[in-house]
């Protein structure tokens, strides 16, 4: 498969995901989907709650369906959302996203009505503190 045609699977992955996002209270609906070094695609929304500080975001939902289906390492991960700018992980989610991949991994950024940014996990978090710094 092309690079092209794995991103327009991961886009309609993170859309399809999308539209069950648990947003009650942002209004905020993300998906993120991610391909996985078993070949798949995994999935995962936002899951907000009345107790604010506890809901999580899209990333975590498709890091656990990626190691709930088996898969190990993230190899390319797409993240979308409303409006225009690209919804780039927040802080936490680049941590998260870290500890299953490199820093030259690509992460799309997609707001659905504008353009996607196309970076890496290491321009958006550098220097990073990962697993690596704890083998002794
Ligand atoms: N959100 C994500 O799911 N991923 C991000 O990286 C950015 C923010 C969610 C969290 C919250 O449910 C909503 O977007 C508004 O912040």
């Amino acid at each position: 498969m092309t690079r092209a045609a794995i991103d327009t699977s991961l886009f309609e992955a993170a859309e399809a995901v999308r539209a069950k996002a648990y947003a009650p209270y942002s209004g905020f609906q993300v998906g993120a989907a991610l391909l996985a070094d078993d070949g798949r695609i995994y999935a995962g929304c936002n899951v907000e709650n009345a107790a604010y500080p506890v809901g999580n975001c899209a990333e975590p939902s498709a890091i656990a369906a990626m190691l709930a289906g088996g898969g190990k390492r993230i190899e390319r991960i797409y993240v979308t959302g409303p409006g225009v700018l690209p919804v780039t992980p927040c802080g936490g989610c680049r941590q998260r996203i870290r500890e299953f991949a490199a820093p030259d991994t690509p992460v799309i950024c997609h707001g659905v009505d504008g353009e996607p940014l196309y970076t890496t996990l290491g321009e958006l978090l550098p220097h990073s503190f990962g697993p690596d710094h704890l083998v002794r």
